[in-house]
């Protein structure tokens, strides 16, 4: 295999310079100082009422982020300090692990259950992102999980405990959801078939000049919902009205932000939101997302309930896999992948 340094965090180790091949055209760049900042830019949701008396004023709350921002934070979300601080130190010490060791699970296959890979897809793009990341699979825990890294030690344990965590609060937002579009309870969840759920662990190293690249340039996720853990380092950011606005970290606090596949179930009264990574001079990051996703051969389209006259199918139904191909075959870009998908309108 030629795959001499295959992976960012060993090439750049002490470079002053960013390699050309990840130098963005003028046009295209993260313009940092256009950026806005402030607290509250995306609405923080308390979980604690969920299942009790409030429930259908949180579902209320749910509701009006996904429809008007398509993001929401999340506290009181049930999932412990304690799970969340494992996931975190495992991931950092999975990446501080001697390249050779974290190149055993290397591969540029998108379509392989567990890898580690960088950038986004460098089969097929042209620039470069400054990311390494580790992807898995995670649902069916058991079946997947044998396939993981072993190194570090607790690897296995810290990231299936947090998986399962993650799947839990997964399923409740997705019945939340479902009822806050006036769906039953259970119909998102059976709308994915057999269900997936995949996790990538990112790493963004520390950069020389943020400036000319990205983390992750700007997109929208492909699956169902993401639910991201990120450490205490700024990086997301998010588009509202046209402009790019950083999403600062809260800890213990999750980031949930609606994919494609709600926008095609809610016939687009949920977005699926433009987003990005940028990365800065001083500090690695890491965030890890759970891409929550239906499994590959379920169909998805709109739900029926929610297409009438004034509101006609903006979508044809299609197979999940056959999204999720066209998803990592395209590549990362602003236009999203489910304009391909669209019913022509008259
Ligand atoms: C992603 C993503 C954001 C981040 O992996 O799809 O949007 O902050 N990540 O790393
Ligand atoms: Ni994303």
């Amino acid at each position: 295999m030629a795959t001499a340094k295959p992976l960012l965090s060993d090439l750049v180790a002490g470079k002053s310079h960013v390699p050309s091949n990840y130098i963005r055209p003028t046009y295209d760049r993260p313009n940092l100082n256009e950026v806005e900042s402030f607290d509250g830019a995306i609405p923080l949701i308390d979980l604690q009422d969920l299942n009790g008396p409030n429930r259908s004023y949180i579902i209320e709350q749910i509701g009006l982020a996904c429809r008007n921002y398509g993001f929401f934070q999340a506290k009181n979300h049930g999932i412990s300090e304690a799970a969340i601080d494992n996931m975190l130190r495992v991931s950092r010490e999975f990446f501080h692990l001697p390249e050779s060791e974290r190149l055993q699970s290397y591969s540029d296959d998108p379509m392989k259950t567990t890898r580690l890979s960088t950038s986004f897809n460098v089969r097929t793009e042209q620039v470069s992102s400054w990311r390494d990341y580790l992807r898995l699979h995670c649902h069916p825990l058991e079946k997947y999980m044998q396939e993981w890294p072993t190194n570090p030690p607790s690897f296995r344990e810290d990231v299936g405990e947090y998986c399962r965590n993650a799947r839990g609060l997964a399923l409740r937002l997705l019945e939340a959801i479902s009822e806050s579009l006036g769906l039953e309870k259970d119909y998102i969840d059976k709308a994915l078939g057999k269900h997936g759920q995949h996790m990538a662990i990112n790493y963004y190293p520390p950069c020389p000049q943020p400036e000319l690249t990205y983390g992750l340039p700007g997109h929208a996720d492909p699956n169902v919902i993401t639910v991201l853990l990120q450490d205490d380092v700024p990086g997301l950011q998010v588009l509202q009205n046209g402009k790019w606005v950083a999403v600062n970290p809260i800890p213990y606090t999750f980031i949930v932000n609606i994919g494609d596949q709600i926008q095609v179930l809610s016939n687009d009264r949920y977005k699926s939101v433009l987003h990005r990574a940028v990365v800065n001079c001083d500090k690695e990051r890491i965030s890890i997302p759970t891409f929550y996703c239906p499994s590959p051969d379920a169909v998805v389209g709109p739900a029926p309930q929610l297409i009438d006259a004034d509101h006609p199918a903006l979508y044809s139904n299609f197979a999940y896999s056959e999204y999720y191909q066209k998803f990592w075959n395209r590549g990362l870009m602003a236009e999203t992948c489910l304009d391909m998908f669209k019913t022509s309108q008259p």
